[in-house]
């Protein structure tokens, strides 16, 4: 009897670990300590991880797993993270989130826009200009620079990266618990810049059709694609030079906390 009671023991420490190596992490990134420091305190049974230069932050958040990932600044580090992140925890979903600055003059500084697309904001092309004839970046164009993602055999031509749908879908549910601001869907420019001359960020928003610009965003929704895990970007404005209003990192955390009740509310929406 002993022998059977210790079998069965034995057998469901396997069956148990084996499904709980199945369940799949939710992945959120963000840039900087400021954006993922809220996060990271808000999980349980925290176990940090370093590849390379990129920092991972394993845990739970209601008994779910969570990976918090530390992407740093810019498009290649936010590649790179979210192939590492991939890679090492294969996650169900990915969320980047943090701070970004306005494009959209109908947003202020506490809004939230939620990603319906995201695209490569920062690649230029222009005419040819004669040496001695100067520089002219009002007359720069953008190049809608189109990424080849290999899907079934074939290549597939991206200029901008969706967000996922239902992903979307949900945290557009939110927009009444947040009271910091707005919550709406738009559209990401990701670039390796940070524009404050007010007619290049009308521009953008004009000709683009950008609501924010941020560094990371559609660096992380190429990955996403290309491994097809389920993707959003929420970013909060905290900065808007179109009102005059300077970045302010109280709206890191406030991004945070959202977030947060984002990813809770998907848990539950996952156990339903
Ligand atoms: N332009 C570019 N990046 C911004 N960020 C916040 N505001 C802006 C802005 N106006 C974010 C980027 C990057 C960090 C420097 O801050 O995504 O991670």
């Amino acid at each position: 009897m002993r022998f059977f009671k210790g079998c069965v023991a034995a057998l469901s420490l396997v069956v148990c670990s084996a499904v709980s190596a199945q369940v799949q992490p939710i992945l959120v990134q963000g840039a900087m300590d400021i954006e993922t420091s809220t996060l990271i305190q808000a999980m349980k049974n925290t176990r940090e991880v370093t590849f390379g230069s990129w920092t991972f932050w394993k845990g739970t958040i209601d008994n779910y797993p969570v990976v918090v990932s530390r992407t740093e600044i810019g498009l290649a580090n936010a590649a790179a993270a979210t192939t590492l992140g991939v890679e090492q925890f294969n996650p169900r979903y990915i969320i980047n989130q943090g701070t970004a600055g306005g494009h959209d003059p109908s947003l202020y500084r506490g809004d939230i826009v939620i990603g319906e697309t995201s695209f490569n904001m920062g690649a230029y092309k222009m005419s040819f200009v004669e040496k001695g004839k100067g520089i002219d970046p009002a007359k720069w164009e953008h190049f809608s620079v189109t990424m080849h993602l290999r899907e079934e055999g074939q290549q597939v031509e991206h200029s901008q990266f969706k967000g996922h749908t239902p992903l979307i879908d949900l945290a557009i549910k939110q927009t009444e618990t947040y009271k910091k601001g707005k919550v709406v869907k738009g559209r990401i420019g990701t670039a390796d810049q940070w524009n404050r001359e007010v007619d290049r960020i009308d521009w953008f928003h004009e000709t683009l059709g950008t609501s924010i610009e941020e560094m990371e965003t559609s660096a992380a929704a190429l990955v996403a694609e290309a491994y097809k895990v389920p993707f959003i970007g929420i970013r909060i404005l905290s900065n808007t030079d179109q009102h005059k209003q300077d970045f302010d990192p109280q709206t890191a955390v406030d991004c945070q906390l959202f977030v947060l009740d984002y990813i809770k509310a998907l848990i539950k929406e996952q156990a339903a």
